[in-house]
C-alpha cells in the first residue's frame, strides 16, 4: 500500500477528497447492497424531506492505524446506536447496525492510503449521514432514504490539539431545548447554534458553552462536545433532555471510575463555575479538549495554569487515546479490528 502523499502529522480537521464514499438507498421496504463511488456529489429530488423538513442526521467516528498497522474503530456499535435513536426520532428509517459496520468496514478498506500513520496524531474521520430522499410536500416523512459514509483524514478539532481552549457562555442563542431534538445528532441543532459559535469566535473564544433554554441556569453542552468539571477527585458532567450523548463522555466517565474519581452526571448549575479545578470538552472531533476558562457575565472563570492541561484531564487523556491508538489494552472491548478483506 502506496500511503496518501500528505503532511499526516499537520492535517487540520476538515474535508479532503478522498477515493471512495459508499451509499445505500431504502426502496420499497429494503435496504440496496452498498455500492462504493468516487463521486463527491449526490443527485436527490428538489422535494426530498431532508432538504425542506430537516430529515437529516448523522455521526462521527474516528478509526485509528495501530502499531501493528491494523486499523481499529472506536464504540462503532454506539454510533450505529445512535444513529438508530435519531432516526427514529426523527421518524426516519434506521439503519441495522450490521449494515452500518460494513459500510464503514468498506468504505475504510477503500480507503486504505488515507488512513494516518501510527504515531502522527492524526486519524480517519468517518462521516455515516442519513437522508430522507423521496419526494413529498406535506409535512411528512420520507418513503426512501439514502445512507452515505464519507470518509477524510483528520488532525485536531481545535487548532492547537491537546491545548486549553477558551469558551464563553451563551444566554441569548439555545442551540435546542427540552423536548426537542438536542439529544440526536440532526443537522438542524448546528444550523441553530451556527451563530453563537461564530460570534464567540468573532469574540476570541473557540467556542460557547450553552445554558438549558428553560431556565437558562444549568450548564448543557458546547456546540460541538459534551462538557465536563473536576472538583474534589470528582468528575462532574451534566446531564440534560437537550444534550447529545457523547460516547466520549461514556467512555472518559468510565476511565475516570478507573482512576478512582467520583464520577457524578447531573444538572451542573452555573453558580459553580468558580468552583472547578479543571475543566473540558469532550467528543470524537474534540477528544478531551483542555478548557483555560469559561466566561460568564463578564467574568473569565480560569481554571488551573493558563496555557496547561489540569493533572487530571491529562490523565484522562493519555487513557482514552492509548486505547483508541491500540498502545494500551482494550479491557472494555471498545475497539475491533477491520478486516483486511470484507
Ligand atoms: N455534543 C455535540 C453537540 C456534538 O456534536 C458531539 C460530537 O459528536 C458531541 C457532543 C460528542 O459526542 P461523541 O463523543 O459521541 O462524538
Ligand atoms: C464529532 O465530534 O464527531 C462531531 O460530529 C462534532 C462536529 C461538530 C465536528
Amino acid at each position: 500500500m502506496e500511503r496518501a502523499d500528505l503532511d499526516f502529522a499537520h492535517l487540520p480537521f476538515a474535508y479532503r477528497k478522498t477515493d471512495a464514499n459508499i451509499r445505500y438507498w431504502f426502496r420499497d421496504g429494503a435496504w440496496t447492497e452498498g455500492e462504493l463511488t468516487s463521486d463527491e456529489t449526490i443527485t436527490l429530488h428538489m422535494a426530498s424531506t431532508c432538504l425542506h423538513y430537516g430529515q437529516e442526521i448523522f455521526e462521527g467516528l474516528k478509526v485509528f492505524e495501530r502499531p501493528d498497522g491494523r486499523i481499529q474503530t472506536f464504540r462503532l456499535d454506539e454510533n450505529a446506536k445512535r444513529l438508530q435513536r435519531s432516526a427514529r426520532k426523527l421518524l426516519m428509517e434506521p439503519v441495522p447496525e450490521d449494515l452500518f459496520r460494513e459500510a464503514v468496514h468498506r468504505v475504510v478498506r477503500a480507503n486504505r492510503r488515507f488512513v494516518p500513520p501510527y504515531g502522527s496524531g492524526a486519524s480517519l474521520y468517518v462521516r455515516p449521514l442519513l437522508l430522507g430522499a423521496s419526494a413529498e410536500v406535506g409535512v411528512k416523512p420520507s418513503q426512501e432514504y439514502l445512507f452515505l459514509v464519507f470518509v477524510t483524514p483528520v488532525g485536531p478539532y481545535y487548532k492547537a490539539g491537546f491545548e486549553p481552549v477558551r469558551l464563553i457562555v451563551e444566554e441569548e442563542i439555545d442551540r435546542a431545548a427540552p423536548g426537542g431534538v438536542g439529544d440526536v445528532k440532526c443537522g438542524g441543532n448546528y444550523a441553530a447554534g451556527l451563530r453563537a459559535t461564530m460570534g464567540a469566535k468573532d469574540k476570541g473564544y473557540s467556542e460557547v458553552l450553552y445554558l438549558d433554554a428553560r431556565e437558562k441556569r444549568y450548564i448543557d453542552e458546547s456546540g460541538s462536545s459534551n462538557f465536563y468539571a473536576i472538583r474534589d477527585n470528582t468528575y462532574i458532567t451534566p446531564s440534560s433532555p437537550s444534550i447529545l450523548p457523547s460516547i466520549t463522555n461514556m467512555s472518559v466517565r468510565q476511565l475516570a471510575r478507573d482512576m478512582g474519581l467520583a464520577v457524578e452526571q447531573r444538572p451542573v448549575s452555573v453558580d459553580e463555575l468558580g468552583t472547578f479545578e479543571e475543566a473540558g470538552c469532550l467528543g470524537t472531533a474534540a477528544v478531551i479538549t483542555p478548557v483555560e476558562s469559561i466566561t460568564y457575565r463578564g467574568t473569565e472563570y480560569v481554571y488551573g495554569k493558563r496555557g496547561e492541561a489540569g493533572p487530571v484531564t491529562t490523565e484522562l487523556y493519555k487513557r482514552l487515546t492509548a486505547i483508541q491508538w491500540g498502545e494500551a489494552e482494550d479491557p472494555y472491548g471498545w475497539t475491533e479490528i477491520i478486516p483486511e478483506e470484507g
